[in-house]
């Protein structure tokens, strides 16, 4: 009896445990192309939840852009960023800039002044000119 009431159990949970895997991966696709089109898209564990969750909610003003979205497709990838968002403090910034948490500043700290003024580089915002595309994967 044990057995088949752990067979039963199984058989129950698993499309659920796979609908809500085929749901994260799904958020994570949409967060790609929709925040992936004008810059990298920036990777999710280095600003914290409170964070991702105001810059969400002023897409329409975002940093001089505007870059709203349907509500629903806000909401998908709100949930993505929030799954992988890095801890308060470290990765928290007034601004809403990664750029200015103060993990930024520590890891960025050997960087000189007229680097980041290079003319390949021009903006801090602009991780692909140092890191390459590719080193920001999630
Ligand atoms: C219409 C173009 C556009 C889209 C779409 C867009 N952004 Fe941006 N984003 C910008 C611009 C412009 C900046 C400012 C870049 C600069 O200062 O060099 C920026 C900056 C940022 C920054 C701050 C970078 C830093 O310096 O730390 C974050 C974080 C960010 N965007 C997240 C997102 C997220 C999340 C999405 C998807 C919901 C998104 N962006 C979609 C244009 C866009
Ligand atoms: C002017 C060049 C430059 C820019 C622009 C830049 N970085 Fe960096 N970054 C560095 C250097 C140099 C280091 C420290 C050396 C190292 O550990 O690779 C570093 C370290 C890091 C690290 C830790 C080490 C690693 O490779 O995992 C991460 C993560 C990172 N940067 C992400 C970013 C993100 C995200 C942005 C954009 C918001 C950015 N960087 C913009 C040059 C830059």
């Amino acid at each position: 009896m044990k057995k088949v009431v752990a067979l039963l159990l199984l058989l129950c949970m698993n499309p659920v445990f796979a609908e809500s895997v085929s749901q994260a991966e799904a958020d994570k696709a949409k967060w790609k192309k929709e925040c992936g089109s004008c810059h990298v898209a920036f990777p999710p564990r280095l600003l914290a939840a409170e964070s991702w969750q105001s810059l969400m909610e002023n897409l329409n003003k975002h940093f001089g852009s505007n870059a709203e979205l349907p509500a629903k497709d806000t909401q998908q990838i709100l949930a993505y960023l929030k799954r992988q968002a890095g801890g308060k403090g470290l990765y928290s910034a007034s601004t809403l800039r990664i750029s200015d948490t103060p993990w930024f500043k520590r890891e960025h700290g050997v960087i000189a002044a007229k680097e980041w003024t290079h003319a390949e580089v021009k903006s801090r915002s602009n991780c692909e000119s140092c890191h390459g595309a590719t080193v920001l994967e999630d």
